[in-house]
């Protein structure tokens, strides 16, 4: 799989189930929203949080301290107090891996 980092299996992660992912020293998540996988920052861009203690809802993850949703393809925050976007990192699924370029990290 060359320059790509294998992070998860796809059954690994039920619907709206989140693991966290440490590459390079950046605290990533990989997220299962109704089945399809993306994968951003773990921390809020609104405070030093971490949204796996969230919950995913509607292609969303949702910050459990102000209650922000981010849009997990845009990484865009849907509503308020954020107002800046997490990043979103592209993922390579196959054989049932998931798996990340960490150049894109
Ligand atoms: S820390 Fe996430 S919305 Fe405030």
């Amino acid at each position: 799989m060359g320059d790509y980092i294998a992070i998860a299996t796809t059954d690994e992660l039920s619907p709206s189930q989140m693991k966290r992912v440490l590459i390079k020293g950046k605290r990533l998540l990989l997220c299962n929203s109704a089945g399809t996988f993306y994968c951003v920052d773990e921390m809020c861009s609104h405070e030093d949080y971490s949204l796996y203690l969230g919950c995913i809802k509607d292609g969303k993850i949702k910050c459990s301290l102000h209650g922000s949703y981010f849009d997990l393809i845009t990484g865009k925050p849907t509503c308020e107090p954020a107002d800046a976007a997490i990043h979103t990192y592209p993922l390579k699924i196959e054989a049932g891996q998931i798996w990340i370029k960490p150049e894109a990290v």
